[in-house]
């Protein structure tokens, strides 16, 4: 886009910004920012500006600091866009800045809040893929011969423990050598990966492996901090899950193996009390149904999923709540988001 053009001299344009000092920089960055229609935008930009320059107050930021931390993200964005030797698809490392930073975490908990019951989210990751076969229930979506087979037999219900039909669920998970299949240069097809339907009971059911932990992918500027900041790069052993069907509220959600070494340390925050799962072993009858052999892990999981209307209700009533409690009075709800009640 190109710039507005040179303005005749006939004034200043916008306030006075003069003699700028510690104190007075953030309102007047502020005031500089807030010419938008845009409130949203306006006033997204006025609370990181906010939250930056207290930063750099509180911390008495050197310049040193700083630059090393502008050379951290163009470390991030220079490793971004390329297929990454631990990924043949894009590998984000802003995201994996967001998830090793809890950031992803907070945003999922302050957008799909769950009333008791409902089955709580957890991180995405980068290992999502948008080519994973559409299997029958009761198929097997891995091809790893090494791994301990598991049988999952599932179902997805609404808050008031009504099935619902017809849920499309996406199911992914490493091999037994903590790999997804995306992570393997020798790729051609999708591997312990799959999209099911729920039946008219709300079940879905599949044999994969018994999941196992596996480091994130540490090849790049987030690795590097965390070494730096003496933390491990492990996710606890586990399965993803995501629920979607118009007009109920997305679940991207994973179950995690009790007893795990990185149950309490997750690199990414992903594990809530309630998705930490115990596995079964099969049983004679449950073997013979499913058709696998009596013995074999098993997972049983009730899915409970909360509508669209139910989630954007206690959306807006816990940011009116969090609002109030952190003393910001003059805003208002504007599509479920804060922007000034300039009214
Ligand atoms: C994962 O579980 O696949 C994952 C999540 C966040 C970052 C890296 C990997
Ligand atoms: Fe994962």
């Amino acid at each position: 886009m190109a710039p507005e053009p040179r303005r005749e001299n006939s004034g200043p344009v916008g306030p006075p910004l003069l003699d700028l000092t510690i104190d007075n920089i953030t309102p007047n960055t502020i005031r500089i920012n807030s010419q938008s229609e845009n409130a949203r935008l306006t006033y997204l930009l006025s609370r990181l500006v906010t939250h930056l320059h207290d930063f750099a107050r509180e911390t008495r930021l050197s310049t040193e600091e700083w630059m090393k931390g502008i050379e951290f993200l163009i470390g991030c964005g220079k490793i971004c866009s390329d297929v990454r030797n631990v990924s043949c698809l894009p590998l984000h490392e802003f995201i994996l800045l967001s998830d090793t930073l809890g950031l992803s975490l907070l945003l999922d908990n302050i957008n799909h809040p769950k009333p008791a019951g409902a089955t709580e989210g957890s991180v995405l990751g980068p290992f999502h893929t948008h080519d994973a076969p559409l299997l029958e229930n009761g198929a097997t979506m891995t091809s790893d011969p090494a791994g301990e087979p598991m049988l999952a037999i599932c179902t997805v219900k609404d808050t008031a423990g009504n099935p619902i039909q017809g849920i499309k669920i996406d199911i992914w998970e490493t091999d037994s050598s903590g790999h997804y299949d995306v992570q393997h240069s020798d790729r051609n097809e999708p591997s312990e990966r799959c999209v099911m339907m729920s039946d008219a009971e709300g079940k879905f059911w599949f044999k994969g492996l018994k999941p196992v932990s596996y480091p994130i992918p540490h090849d790049g500027p987030v690795g590097k901090l965390l070494e730096r900041l003496g933390r491990h790069c492990w996710r606890p052993a586990h399965v993803h899950f995501m629920f979607e069907k118009e007009g109920w509220d997305k679940l991207i959600t994973a179950l995690y193996l009790r007893g795990d070494p990185y149950e309490t340390s997750d690199a990414v925050f992903g594990v809530k009390k309630s998705l930490v799962v115990d596995l079964d072993k099969v049983d004679k009858e449950t073997a013979e149904k499913y058709g696998v052999k009596e013995g074999t892990w098993l997972l049983r999981q009730d899915f409970v999923l909360t509508t669209q209307k139910e989630t954007e209700e206690l959306r807006d009533e816990l940011a009116k709540e969090a609002l109030a409690k952190l003393g910001l009075h003059n805003l208002k709800l504007v599509d479920h988001l804060p922007v000034p009640d300039l009214d």
